[in-house]
């Protein structure tokens, strides 16, 4: 999610006045316990219902992005990834600069290690991401290519890649992010600039030949709110359905905010309104910042949770949707401290020592829900 999202939500929400999300529940009041003293405070272990059981009950898929470094050094990180969570996706270990560093020369072992992992534990590993504007090599990057030249990288990249997890991987995102914020039209990058517009429809059928058992998504974030780029992300689905691109379904990526959060109903219609166009939604990469709240942090991490729990409990109301995952799910590890510099953000579910949070008990909550 680029930086520029975070002005774009505010503008948004400062336009419509933005109401609240979990509807029917008032923040707590302010207490003066902390996280920290919640009735959790003892490292969480598998317990007889952890999110993975109950999302198993209901034949759904729970799960977090991987940080390949934390998994392989913080044996607590794995062993609560494991147990709680029955879907995984690569937080960058499958992004084009990780997989083809060189030109012409793939490095399948930090990937490989996480789709090992994944079916180790008997876990949905999701493949993340073939086509995006960032995350681009320097050779690729900088490069001059003519349009023919990088048609056949993007066709070799996705056909090498679906191919190489064939039989392991059977869910892709395929274009990550192509909708700009603000006029809702496709936004610039390498692959607009170099192939033209038609760069998304031919990512979907090389992907498709790759692997024609795979489901393949579009994923993108911004798209619960009522605005230009849920319009523009709307007819760009459309327009692949209309041309017979194999699309599956498509990706909402919910990186959300405590301060600033689209009304319910709006999240609810969206998802309806991509489920009439028959495709399956994913909810691909939760988190709920809380850096820039104005609210003490009890209240925040209530706030937090009603967000992530009305979220669970909209995915579980429409039928195709059948798969949340979370931008990680321990705030010791997350994309807002390392790449926004907020230090003191507590996006996730789960505190810095693994201690549940709110919202994991909200999570639950929504679960366990009829
Ligand atoms: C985007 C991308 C993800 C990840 C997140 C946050 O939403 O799709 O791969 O990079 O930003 O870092």
């Amino acid at each position: 999610m680029r930086r520029q999202l975070f002005s774009c939500i505010l503008l948004i929400c400062i336009l419509s006045a933005c109401s609240g999300l979990p509807t029917g529940q008032q923040p707590a009041t302010p207490q003066a316990t902390t996280v920290q003293k919640a009735p959790h405070a003892t490292p969480t272990h598998k317990g007889p219902k952890t999110l993975r059981d109950l999302a198993d009950a209901r034949h759904i898929h729970i799960g977090a992005a991987v940080n390949l470094d934390a998994l392989q050094h913080d044996h607590d990180y794995s062993r609560v990834l494991s147990d709680e969570f029955n879907a995984v996706t690569p937080e960058t270990a499958m992004k084009f600069d990780a997989l083809q560093p060189q030109p012409g020369d793939y490095t399948f072992q930090q990937a490989d290690a996480f789709v090992n992992y994944a079916h180790q534990h008997g876990m949905v590993p999701r493949g993340h991401t073939l086509v995006w504007y960032s995350a681009l090599p320097p050779w690729l990057q900088n490069g001059s290519y003519s349009r023919d030249q990088l048609m056949y990288i993007l066709k070799d990249y996705i056909t090498k890649v679906v191919t190489h997890y064939k039989g392991q991987i059977n869910v892709w995102d395929v274009v990550n992010e192509a909708v700009d914020d603000d006029t809702g039209q496709l936004s610039d990058s390498i692959w607009l600039r170099g192939i033209g517009p038609d760069y998304i429809d031919m990512a979907f059928r090389w992907a498709h030949e790759a692997n024609p058992q795979a489901q393949l998504f579009y994923n993108d974030y911004g798209t619960e709110w009522s605005s230009k780029k849920f319009d523009g992300v709307y007819s760009l689905l459309q327009g692949l359905i209309q041309r017979g691109v194999p699309i599956n379904g498509v990706g909402m990526q919910m990186h959300m905010h405590t301060q600033f959060y689209p009304d319910n109903a709006t999240v609810l219609q969206n998802m309806q309104r991509f489920a009439d166009l028959g495709l399956k939604i994913d909810i691909t990469e939760m988190d709920v910042l809380t850096s820039e709240t104005k609210v003490d942090m009890p209240t925040t991490l209530k706030i937090q949770a009603d967000i992530y729990g009305t979220v669970v409990k909209d995915c579980l109301q429409i039928k195709v949707c059948q798969s949340i995952v979370f931008w990680g799910f321990t705030d010791r590890y997350t994309w807002v401290h390392s790449d926004l510099h907020r230090d003191s953000d507590q996006p996730l579910i789960f505190d810095k020592d693994y201690r549940h949070k709110p919202a994991y008990d909200a999570i639950v909550q929504a679960l366990k829900t009829p």
